[in-house]
């Protein structure tokens, strides 16, 4: 099968197209001819050799597929062979045919297309376990998302339209700043031309709820003086650092949380219940029409070194998607 390999952590070019051999599936597992694959920055930070797949995992990149059922495992019984399916997947996503656990792996939404869900795992599985699992939102609260126009930003806006939240979040130009009021931020900030902590230091006095953040670095502590009492801070990112200068006494005098997640680590009973809600909370709101599967745009597989740089060239608005 034809699969993307990199020998050696760098730049968008050291990922090759190779053939490798189709891999094996335990009794679990399903075996997914791809048809589409989500591409998320943790396969840059992977590919530059800065997060390296646990044991256990591929090799090979990517974390979301969708596609048909090819061949599935003895203890399989929610799918048969010919189901149309996407999956969040332990790396193997960049192949002609990728192992996925039949506990991550879903009927595609009505109303959604096979290319579309695609792009539904990694960033739904990852919002909704931090912002409502581990972040306790609820209605009514006040939560700033950074990079409102990411894969996270998109996924993070519409799961909190569902909790009628006030909505902040911050992106890089006008056209992004457009977007997300389109999509239902109530402030977006342009971080290039104003500071977000002073805008929402004159609009929310008292302070955030929830603050998600991938951006880290000098955020971190802008984050902390924006939140309320009892506030939580969730960083799942740190692209601008991890290491940071703070005064905690903040923390204690506001009784506030401060923590974050990685999924990827996450053991498939943890994930299997990540599922389980968005399938009660959040899929009948695909199959509805009120949560929608935003496509940047589609890179045949044989572009997947230009897929890589269009999403680190940061001027794409929702998920980028490579196609077999
Ligand atoms: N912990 C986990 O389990 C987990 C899972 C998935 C993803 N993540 C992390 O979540 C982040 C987003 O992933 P993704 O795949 O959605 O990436 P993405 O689509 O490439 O988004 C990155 C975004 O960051 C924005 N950005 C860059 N600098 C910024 C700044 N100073 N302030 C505000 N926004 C800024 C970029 O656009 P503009 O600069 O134009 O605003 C872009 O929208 C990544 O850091 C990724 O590693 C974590």
């Amino acid at each position: 099968m034809k699969a993307v390999l990199f020998d050696r952590p760098g730049p968008p070019d050291v990922m090759k197209l190779v053939d490798l051999e189709i891999p094996s599936i335990n009794k679990n597992q399903m075996l997914i001819k791809v048809r589409y694959s989500g591409v998320n920055r943790p396969d840059i930070v992977q590919r530059e050799g800065n997060y390296p797949s646990p044991p256990g995992h591929s090799e090979i990149l990517g974390l979301e597929i969708s596609g048909i059922i090819y061949k599935i495992g003895s203890n399989v019984t929610a799918f048969k062979e010919g189901d149309e399916v996407a999956a969040l997947v332990n790396g193997g996503g960049y192949a002609e045919y990728c192992v996925a656990d039949q506990e991550t792996a879903f009927k595609i939404p009505n109303n959604i297309s096979l290319k579309e869900a695609a792009t539904i795992p990694e960033c739904f599985f990852t919002v909704w376990s931090n912002l409502v699992m581990r972040g306790g939102l609820k209605k009514n609260d006040c939560v700033l998302v950074h990079g409102g126009t990411s894969g996270i930003g998109v996924a993070a806006i519409q799961i909190l339209k569902l909790f009628d939240s006030e909505i902040y979040t911050t992106v890089g130009n006008e056209q992004k700043k457009e977007f997300c009021k389109k999509l239902g931020a109530h402030y977006v900030f342009n971080y290039k031309e104003t500071d977000f902590f002073d805008e929402i230091k004159i609009i929310k006095p008292k302070g955030l709820n929830l603050i998600l953040d991938f951006i880290g670095g000098e955020y971190v502590k802008k984050n902390i003086n924006l939140l309320s009492s009892e506030g939580k801070l969730i960083n799942i990112g740190f692209q601008n650092g991890s290491i940071v200068d703070i005064n905690l006494m903040k923390v204690m005098l506001k009784r506030l949380t401060i923590t974050g997640s990685t999924l990827r680590i996450r053991d498939s009973s943890f994930k299997a219940e990540i599922l389980s809600q968005l399938k009660k909370f959040v899929f009948p709101h695909f199959e509805n029409g009120e949560i929608k599967c935003y496509i940047d745009s589609v890179f045949k597989i044989e572009d997947v070194i230009q897929s890589h740089k269009r999403l680190e060239k940061g001027s794409h608005i929702g998920k980028i998607v490579l196609e077999f």
